[in-house]
């Protein structure tokens, strides 16, 4: 830190335009955006699901000295891996059915200019080769064809996935990693900067009020402050998505608990706080008398006792705060849909036992 110049505690960073929030944290990232744009290095974008991986993205490409060309955006989770092939890198006529006519791929779109490959790690394992020689060599071609085209497009990529574990459940390779993560920019959750909240608020609401021609100027005593208690697993975009609600719904011209979701005003069912998940006093306690009772329980001991209890109650609650929609709740605690489901089984709470699933 000190060798580059760049001091914790200077003085604060400077919001990106159009992005709102002055935490540290969020200096932070801004710092790394304005110091990782003007080059031409590959950056890594990590976070969870609607803390503004996108919108950093598009600020790395407006800071850069790329701004005048393309900025294209491509979903590498949105598709299967021979659709993204073409879309990727193209295809000519007749390279499979359907295959009309000769197509350009995005690298072609963004030439000169930037591609954000958005949700990287739902890439497979042959694609991230194509793309590996891509970084490495700056050349492709497409879907079908022998010619090689090389191009000038500068990578960003996105994942709400921790890819350095993707790299040791050997889901992603790791030369890919290292070539993509040249930068990391890291994005914290809304819970870790709950001072960005205040503002978020505002600037949803002005913009609300603005396209649906309303005027929610006041907030209600305690109204801030249960959304900064809330824990946010949806982030920015969940916090933006209640600020329209309540701005369409409101009949004031005050933005008041009762607009919010039960979710946020009503703290029993938050999931992932730094509360302690459902009572662990009596949990301890029935642990160390099961221990003391069978000392040495190998598999069935208390650390896989403790530890299916705390996910069973996890899920329990994750999958109430989703409505029991298992593939939010997978996405939600991060794991694989399957490895859900089979946990719900596991458990017990399918069918009867749990009006959620
Ligand atoms: N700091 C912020 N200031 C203003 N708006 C924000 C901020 N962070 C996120 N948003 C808004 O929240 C929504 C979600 O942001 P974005 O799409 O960039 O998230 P993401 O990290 O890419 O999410 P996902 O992983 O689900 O794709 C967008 O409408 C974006 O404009
Ligand atoms: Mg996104």
């Amino acid at each position: 830190m000190a060798m580059l110049g760049i001091s914790p505690n200077g003085p604060g960073e400077p919001p990106i335009a159009g992005i709102i929030g002055n935490s540290p944290a969020m200096q932070q990232v801004y710092r790394i955006t304005r110091r990782v744009a003007p080059s031409n290095a590959s950056v890594l974008i990590l976070g969870e699901t609607g803390v503004g991986k996108e919108l950093i993205a598009s600020a790395v490409h407006r800071l850069s000295h790329r701004s005048g060309a393309p900025f294209v955006r491509v979903n590498c989770g949105a598709l299967s891996e021979s659709l993204l092939e073409s879309e990727l890198f193209g295809h000519v006529r007749g390279a499979f059915t359907g295959a009309v006519a000769n197509r350009a791929g995005r690298f072609e779109a963004a030439q000169g200019g930037t591609i954000f490959l958005d949700e990287i790690n739902s890439t497979t394992l042959t694609l991230q080769v194509k793309l590996l020689r891509v970084l490495q060599e700056k050349e492709f071609e497409r879907v079908g064809d022998t010619s090689t085209f090389s191009t000038d497009v500068r990578i960003i990529a996105a994942s709400n996935r921790d890819l350095m574990n993707e790299v040791r459940e050997e889901r992603f390779r790791e030369d890919l990693y290292w070539r993509l993560n040249v930068v990391p920019v890291e994005i914290p959750p809304l819970r870790r900067r709950r001072e960005d909240i205040p503002a978020l608020v505002s600037f949803f609401l002005e913009h609300y009020n603005e396209i649906n021609d309303r005027y929610v100027v006041h907030i209600a005593p305690g109204t801030l402050e249960a959304m900064q208690d809330y824990h946010w697993p949806g982030n920015v975009r969940e916090l933006q998505n209640y600020i329209e609600r309540a701005v369409v719904m409101s009949e004031t011209d005050e933005l008041t608990l009762d607009l919010l979701p039960l979710c946020v005003t009503n703290r029993d069912v938050a999931v992932g706080t730094e509360k302690p998940i459902g009572d662990m006093n009596e949990l301890t306690r029935e642990v160390v008398m099961k221990g003391l009772g069978e000392a040495d329980t190998g598999e069935g001991g208390v650390h896989s006792l403790v530890v299916d209890r705390v996910e069973k109650e996890l899920i329990v609650q994750v999958l109430s705060a989703c409505g029991g929609v298992q593939t939010k709740a997978a996405a939600m605690l991060g794991i694989n849909r399957n490895t859900l489901h089979k946990k719900i089984k596991d458990y017990g709470l399918d069918d009867s036992d749990n009006g959620n699933s």
